[in-house]
């Protein structure tokens, strides 16, 4: 049948208006999942004449695969019954115990029945958020943050609140000051995220005295802290820092991830919760997924008991650095006076300010004409903020391709400068809030 009037909010193309039929029937949840404007843009971006300095993804070439491969098979081979079948949602005893000697490298001192086993520290955030957030509450984030936890947390109807970081990481005056205002307002703060190691995307990492600080300010006003720290072992001079879990077992929930240290396919993460947290979180995994991928843990455990994995990290953290320095070199080279950056000593990416007047999200089209990618950086932040920044990411292209990427970038915004020097600033673009993650932006 058919009818004049469209269905929903159905609409022909021409008015630009939105075409799904079923937009009056989601939830409100939904309308805070937005699928990024820039996705289209990945597309092109992932062509091989184009440079990305946009992707997050881990790169994995350094990987022993003809051992893995073999230990996969003799795990199928030998255990084939257990390997495929349906497992605990709380995760394999023999791997969470493993995950408690990765932990303490960074000082955690935690106890196997405290880890919930994750599908990667994505599911463990998605969970975290689930168990704490009703729509209106407040999460505290740095700003800027993982696009991926805004989306999460714009799932859940939460409100996102940024504090502001410097060279050391966030700035717990700032963070005393948003506290205050949340609770002059009346608003419930729930929690503090956190990536206080070679953060994405700031690529800045929070000085070591300001960790007791932090959790004292969090503790004093009642908010629990959420630590997200998948790339605290790529420290590119080997170097780690105290969890803040290790500071304050009963007021943080540490999340952990193999995603960067071994193989982010695989997606295993965990959690490890205060005790009476973590029940709910079993509760609340066994309610999304039964439990996560048995097979993916018993490859991550086997890789843990048979290989040298601090071994692998450490060429891991080679590789990264020699990254990191090709790109900082380039910037160094090539950057027109004006713009900054971060100088990470570990993770993945470097976080660029450019000139006043320059908007990174109406240049990126022009970028990837000119073959080379990055993200906005609007899109790690809840509030419209980051139109100046751009997220560089050092990690996956080889060297010889971060040099052209940066000699790219820098003659693209070269010629914007030129343009803003002719015809002043292009209009201020609002993001349209955090977008949901893809393995091109994580
Ligand atoms: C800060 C941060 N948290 C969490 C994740 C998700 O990692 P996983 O692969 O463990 O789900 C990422 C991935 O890029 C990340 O950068």
């Amino acid at each position: 049948m058919h009818s004049e009037e469209p269905e929903g909010n159905q609409v022909t193309p021409s008015t630009g208006q939105n075409l799904d039929p079923h937009l009056k029937r989601y939830a409100a949840r939904a309308e805070g999942m937005t699928a990024s404007e820039v996705r289209a843009l990945f597309a092109v971006a992932n062509r091989p004449e184009v440079v990305s300095l946009a992707g997050g993804m881990p790169n994995l070439a350094a990987l022993p695969l003809d051992s893995i491969a073999a230990e996969v098979a003799s795990l199928i081979a030998k255990e084939g019954l257990v390997a495929l079948q349906y497992g605990s949602a709380h995760g394999l005893p023999a791997l969470r115990e493993q995950i408690c000697d990765v932990m303490s490298l960074e000082g955690i001192t935690g106890h196997p029945d405290d880890i919930v086993v994750t599908a990667g520290s994505q599911m463990a955030l998605d969970l975290v958020t689930r168990i704490f957030i009703d729509p209106g509450d407040v999460v505290i984030a740095e700003g800027p943050s993982y696009v991926g936890a805004l989306g999460t947390f714009a799932s859940y109807q939460a409100q996102v609140v940024h504090v502001e970081m410097d060279a050391a990481g966030l700035v717990p005056e700032a963070l005393r000051q948003a506290l205050a205002v949340a609770q002059a307002q009346g608003r419930r703060v729930k929690f503090l995220y956190t990536i206080p190691n070679f953060q994405n995307p700031g690529g800045v990492t929070l000085d070591v005295i300001r960790r007791a600080e932090i959790l004292e300010i969090c503790r004093q006003a009642g908010v629990l802290v959420v630590e997200d720290n998948p790339y605290g072992l790529l420290g590119f001079e080997g170097q780690t820092y105290p969890a803040l879990r290790s500071m304050d077992p009963d007021n943080v929930i540490y999340l952990g991830s193999f995603s960067k240290t071994f193989a982010s396919g695989l997606r295993v993460g965990w959690a490890l919760a205060p005790h009476a947290v973590r029940e709910k979180l079993v509760l609340a995994a066994e309610a999304a997924v039964l439990s996560p991928p048995v097979l993916s843990q018993m490859i991550v455990s086997r890789y843990l008991s048979t290989h040298d994995w601090q071994g692998q990290i450490k060429s891991f953290q080679q590789m990264y650095r020699e990254r990191r320095d090709t790109l900082l070199a380039g910037l160094d080279q090539h950057m027109p006076a004006d713009c900054t950056w971060t100088k990470p000593d570990g993770g993945f990416f470097v976080w660029m300010t450019v000139p006043e007047g320059i908007d990174t999200k109406a240049m990126q089209p022009r970028a990837v004409t000119a073959r080379v990618a990055y993200v906005p950086g609007i899109g790690f932040y809840a509030d419209g903020f980051g139109s100046r920044q751009m997220r560089l990411s050092f990690c996956f292209p080889t060297l010889d391709r971060i040099r052209e990427g940066v000699r790219r970038l820098a003659v693209v915004l070269e010629q914007e400068m030129e343009l803003l020097r002719t015809f002043g600033p292009a209009s201020r673009r609002i993001s349209s809030g955090p977008q949901t993650p893809s393995p091109d932006t994580a």
